[in-house]
């Protein structure tokens, strides 16, 4: 199968520019800008340049509609009281229905086109956004995705809804395991069939967080370590001094790139996780090793401590996946106060936790917290029966 050759993202090397940064980039990089540029220049610029030099050592597909807009939420911020809100819009990256799995895929699918793959494997739940963003970034690359989709003990695959009906429609070969089935061992055995057959695929673990397979390096969170730079452009941009970013964290790799960023350029930002289903010291560790394996493979020399990784699971409720009211109260009232929807797995949850921080008072007035929108709305049409029967519970005075 013929590849097109490497794309680069146009806007890859101007999208993160001059504006005030502290001082601390150009030591710890190590690669300061030198000639010509006056000390001023030097002060203001250099480090955000040097992160985005690190960043642009790997390469990228241009797959993804980059910048997501940063709006802020005024309605939202005022039904719940407390500190400002703004949204990063990363539900917007493109590709098919967007979400924060376009921009790893930018990174990982270019690594599967330097390695002149023509099949893409990876696996995942029945409901994958991941998997349904993997089939259509692998397409859009001429590859052919197939996707080891496991089903839980509660979910159907039949008929084919929200992601797996997408999954079907962009062609992927799905094959779908039983809950219990040995995922591991029907991936291998995937992998020998297409190697016997003379294909060469390209096997990138679930949700792009974890090096093995033929991933290397962790690019799912260089891709959100450039993604924090972005935020904090346009923030500064709009006269914004964040203090908090919120998402849904699973399997790490967005919140680990998203921390990485805030250590380099903001590390006044607290980055807020919350769990969409495992345990908080599974989650830290989780999102701590692929930090320190992210400084490490961007060659950034800082230090990644226990302290600068905190993931909620005071949310999760009942389990990964399983529905209750405060997702859907959380999924209602940001409709009904911004006209943006979130899904009932990861961004309802997450946003569940923030409408929690600021009813709790976590927050201080004057903050200016994130809530990052990481996509999935395809979701909520399989969720469609328990969102109808959580929406007629709500209390009256939901907006
Ligand atoms: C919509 C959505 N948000 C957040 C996440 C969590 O991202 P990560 O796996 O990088 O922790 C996922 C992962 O599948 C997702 O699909």
């Amino acid at each position: 199968m013929n590849h097109p050759p490497a794309r680069r993202s146009p806007n890859r090397r101007s999208r993160h520019r001059s504006w005030a940064l502290p001082a601390m980039g150009v030591a710890m990089l190590g690669l300061a800008a030198c000639g010509g540029a006056d000390a001023t220049d030097l002060e203001e610029e250099s480090p955000m340049a040097d992160f985005d030099a690190a960043v642009a050592r790997f390469d990228q597909e241009a797959i993804a509609h980059l910048p997501t807009p940063f709006e802020a939420m005024p309605s939202l911020g005022a039904e719940l009281g407390g500190p400002r809100l703004f949204v990063k819009r990363d539900d917007q990256t493109g590709l098919a229905f967007g979400g924060n799995k376009a921009r790893k895929l930018a990174f990982i699918l270019a690594d599967a086109v330097r390695q002149q793959s023509d099949t893409v494997i990876t696996w995942a739940g029945v409901q994958s956004n991941w998997a349904r963003m993997t089939a259509a970034g692998s397409r859009r690359l001429g590859m052919t995705p197939i996707l080891v989709l496991q089903r839980r003990e509660d979910q159907s695959v039949s008929p084919a809804d929200g992601n797996l009906l997408l999954d079907r429609i962009l062609g992927a070969e799905v094959r779908i395991l039983e809950p219990g089935e040995d995922r591991e061992a029907a991936v291998e055995e995937i992998v020998a069939a297409e190697r016997e057959a003379g294909r060469r695929p390209y096997v990138v673990a679930v949700g792009g967080s974890h090096t093995g397979g033929s991933m290397d390096q962790p690019l799912g969170a260089v891709a959100y370590a450039d993604a924090f730079g972005e935020i904090l452009k346009q923030a500064r941009e709009q006269g914004v001094e964040v203090s908090h970013v919120v998402h849904a964290s699973g399997s790490g790799s967005t919140q680990a790139g998203l921390v990485v960023g805030a250590k380099m350029l903001a590390p006044e930002v607290r980055i807020l996780g919350v769990s969409s289903g495992g345990s908080k010291a599974r989650g830290e560790a989780n999102v701590l090793a692929i930090a320190r394996e992210t400084v490490e493979a961007m060659g950034l020399g800082i230090e990644i401590a226990p302290a600068d990784v905190v993931v909620y699971d005071d949310y999760v409720g009942e389990g990964y996946g399983i529905l209750n009211e405060a997702v859907v109260e959380a999924i209602a009232v940001t409709a009904r106060t911004e006209g943006l929807l979130l899904d009932p797995v990861y961004t309802g949850k997450a946003m569940s936790g923030l409408f929690h921080l600021v009813r709790s008072g976590h927050f201080a007035d004057d903050d200016a917290v994130v809530f990052l929108h990481t996509g999935g709305t395809p979701a909520l049409f399989p969720y469609r029966e328990g969102v109808l029967e959580n929406l007629e519970e709500l209390p009256t005075d939901v907006p």
